[in-house]
């Protein structure tokens, strides 16, 4: 058990949360002299391995079932070729502020804390796997049946094979495919942030379909894609799929502190807390707000 799984801000913050995407603006510094804030509006995906079931999901039976692991990693996506990439890859050190106006308290939740990327072809890189020992403390591992190492691997369980394992690259891969064919495709777009060129429009759009993800994942033919005509469009889309991939990245927030103001309590005159982590586990304060 690690005290750091579960904190005292998890369950009300995601109680808080609207049943539409929410939304948060995400805070970094720029490597420039002088360091500047830099921010963003993006959408949060919810704690790592908590993905919600989503029919939609084409590789949703890489989904285990019940869940083996839960953490108090926060997660949200974007593409290694945006300025937030390079921000964060020369400061992890971020903040993510949400407002949640439809909630009846009228809660901001700012949390403040580390970024770090995972990416579908990362997960057997020393990189990858010191990050996975930097946030292995906010997992918890105790539901997973068999070696807790397991966790660590970076084998990508098709079809439940090697014993249903959760794996990164799978987690990777789950968020990945919880995006629409038009959203997954944008990974594949001409650079975000170049000059705007004639030869680029022909990148601009394109989509990674849910069957062209099922053939790859999950070796399933749900639509019956046999010709040779079939044959070259899976070719076509599979490349679509793994250009997207290289630049699709899940980015995993290890939290170390939280400021929650809820506007709305005391009939308006609010209330706000303070978590703060120590090495021990969370503490709670009540400040004014
Ligand atoms: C409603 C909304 C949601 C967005 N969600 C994301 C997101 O989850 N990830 C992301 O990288 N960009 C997202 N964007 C785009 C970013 O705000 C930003 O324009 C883009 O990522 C480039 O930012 P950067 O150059 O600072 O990296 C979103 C934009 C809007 C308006």
């Amino acid at each position: 058990m690690t005290p750091f799984a579960n904190p005292p801000w998890l369950a009300p913050f995601l109680s808080h949360l609207p049943n539409t995407q929410p939304e948060f603006t995400l805070a970094t510094i720029t490597p420039t002299t002088p360091p500047r804030p830099a921010v963003r509006t993006c959408i949060f995906r919810g704690p790592l391995f908590s993905l919600p079931p989503n029919p939609r999901n084409p590789v949703r039976t890489l989904n285990p079932e019940p869940p083996q692991l839960s953490s108090s990693l926060l997660t949200f996506t974007t593409d290694a070729r945006m300025s937030k990439f390079t921000e964060l890859s020369a400061n992890p050190n971020a903040e993510l502020c949400f407002w949640i106006p439809t909630f009846e308290t009228k809660p901001q939740w700012r949390f403040r804390g580390k970024v770090y990327f995972f990416s579908f072809d990362g997960a057997g890189t020393p990189k990858e796997a010191g990050q996975r020992s930097e946030v292995a403390t906010d997992i918890e591992t105790s539901a997973i049946e068999g070696p807790a190492e397991a966790v660590e691997a970076p084998n990508f369980a098709v079809n439940g094979e090697g014993g249903g394992l959760v794996s990164w690259r799978n987690e990777v891969l789950r968020h990945f495919a919880n995006l629409g064919p038009g959203m997954r495709g944008t990974f594949a777009n001409p650079a975000p942030g170049t000059a705007v060129e004639e030869e680029g429009m022909g990148r601009l759009g394109r989509k990674v379909e849910d069957w062209v993800l099922r053939k790859e994942f999950l070796q399933q033919d749900t639509e019956g894609k046999t010709s040779p005509a079939a044959q070259e469009e899976f070719k076509a889309g599979r490349e679509v799929l793994y250009e997207a991939l290289g630049n699709f990245r899940l980015c995993v927030v290890k939290v170390d502190g939280v400021d929650r103001v809820d506007l709305g309590e005391r009939d308006g005159k609010g209330k706000r807390w303070i978590y703060t982590r120590s090495k021990d586990g969370w503490e709670t304060r009540e400040v004014w707000p």
